[in-house]
């Protein structure tokens, strides 16, 4: 009796289960597109070895994504690939581009919708930063940077789930994704694997063995004297030439850093003051305000402008700040103050950083568009 009285309720149910199992099971939110099996294709994951430059920090690929060459592969397609973005006109690589150091030599990128407000940052070496991303570190990991750009309504302006969509109906990604990461259907494409994927072939962006710098360090040649008086000042190793302060924070052998600094770019009289606060609008700590990631100074000949604002257009505008001690505010890092440079000083120091160029990453076919 009580049974039947239920019925109809109960026959309903039933009926939204069959509809909630035949969408799960219809893959990809469309009705009417089937899933597809991938498991005749082989998965052999090869693990990639990363050639790690002489004096380098260790390379600690994250447990849940290591490398291999199949996943390098699909991340280099996606990194180049403009489906990513809502019109299909810009990918990664249109701000991050090989020939400029992975930068695209603008203050500000234009994305799909207007420009963004910092300007880009080289990709070079970020496999080895474990400190944050972004100019103000608002992103932990690689794999969690790789999330932002896509749903940026200035970059990229898509939404994950569309561009879930589009790789799931994609046969060459079907097939790059079950190579990269043995999943069994298409419909197990989504942006965890994807931006794990992305950033792979990020980490695959290394450069370190090929400068003068490096040969030098290894002790294959010698510097010029301009380029040795730059080292002895950068570094203040030298006890009658003046200390240049570059090396407290522009570390070797990166010459970026684990802190974030206000290296005295923005003038403000208190804490609050400053047009971009960087670092603090992400931590909320008022002492955090003005200070931004410190970047690398490897390849900066292929990446002007400098600084997350592109303010300065050339590597002597970069040394007349620093030499000038830069702009007051409270938190201005007591390494920026009056440097007292004269100018053979300030050009010899140029030349040191010259010495940092490793031109061959602008043509290494391995990080080149696949299309
Ligand atoms: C429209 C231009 C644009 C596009 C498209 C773009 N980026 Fe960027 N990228 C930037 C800018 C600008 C920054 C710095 C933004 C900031 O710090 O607020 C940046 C920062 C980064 C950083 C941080 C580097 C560091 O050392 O902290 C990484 C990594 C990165 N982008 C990777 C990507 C990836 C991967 C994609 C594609 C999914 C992408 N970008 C798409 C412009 C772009
Ligand atoms: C207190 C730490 C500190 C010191 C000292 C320092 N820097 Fe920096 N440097 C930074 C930070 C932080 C940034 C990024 C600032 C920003 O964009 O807001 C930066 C940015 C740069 C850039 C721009 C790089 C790019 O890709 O845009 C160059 C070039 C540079 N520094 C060169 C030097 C030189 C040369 C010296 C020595 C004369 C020096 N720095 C001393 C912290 C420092």
């Amino acid at each position: 009796m009580n049974f039947l009285n239920k019925a109809p309720g109960f026959y309903f149910i039933v009926m939204m289960c069959c509809i909630g199992l035949y969408r799960c099971h219809d893959t990809i939110d469309s009705p009417g597109v089937a899933d597809v099996d991938l498991t005749h294709i082989p998965y052999q994951p090869i693990p990639y070895l990363p050639d790690i430059p002489t004096g380098f920090p260790a390379l600690e690929q994250p447990v849940d994504n290591p490398m291999t060459i199949d996943g390098i592969r699909l991340g280099r397609k996606l990194f180049y690939d403009p489906i990513l973005s809502i019109d299909s006109t810009i990918s990664c690589s249109s701000c991050h581009q090989q020939p400029k150091s992975f930068t695209d030599q603008l203050d500000f990128s234009p994305g799909v919708s207007g420009n963004t407000h910092r300007s880009s940052i080289s990709l070079l070496n970020v496999a080895f930063q474990y400190h944050g991303f972004f100019w103000d570190g608002r992103a932990a990991t690689l794999e969690l940077q790789a999330l932002q750009p896509i749903e940026n309504v200035i970059e990229m302006g898509e939404s994950w789930e569309n561009v879930e969509t589009k790789l799931r109906r994609n046969s060459g990604y079907q097939s790059d994704f079950r190579k990269a990461f043995g999943i069994e259907s298409a419909s197990m494409i989504n942006r965890d694997l994807a931006t794990k994927a992305i950033s792979q072939f990020e980490r695959t962006i290394i450069s370190g063995g090929n400068t003068r710098y490096d040969r030098f360090v290894r002790g294959e040649i010698f510097l010029n004297d301009n380029e040795t008086n730059g080292y002895l000042m950068f570094f203040n190793v030298d006890p009658v030439l003046p200390d240049a302060q570059c090396g407290h924070c522009h570390t070797a052998p990166l010459f970026g850093t684990t802190d974030y600094f206000n290296n005295g770019l923005q003038e403000s009289a208190d804490l609050e003051g400053f047009a971009d606060k960087g670092l603090g609008a992400i931590t909320g700590k008022a002492s955090d305000n003005g200070k931004f990631k410190t970047p690398t100074l490897r390849n900066l000949v292929f990446t002007a402008p400098y600084m997350h604002d592109g303010r300065f257009t050339t590597i002597q505008q970069v040394v007349e700040h620093y030499t000038s001690g830069g702009k007051f505010s409270p938190n201005k890092s007591a390494f920026l103050n009056n440097l007292h440079l004269t100018e053979s000083q300030k050009s010899d120091l140029i030349s040191f950083i010259l010495t940092l160029t490793d031109s061959s990453v602008l043509t290494n076919p391995a990080y080149k568009n696949p299309f």
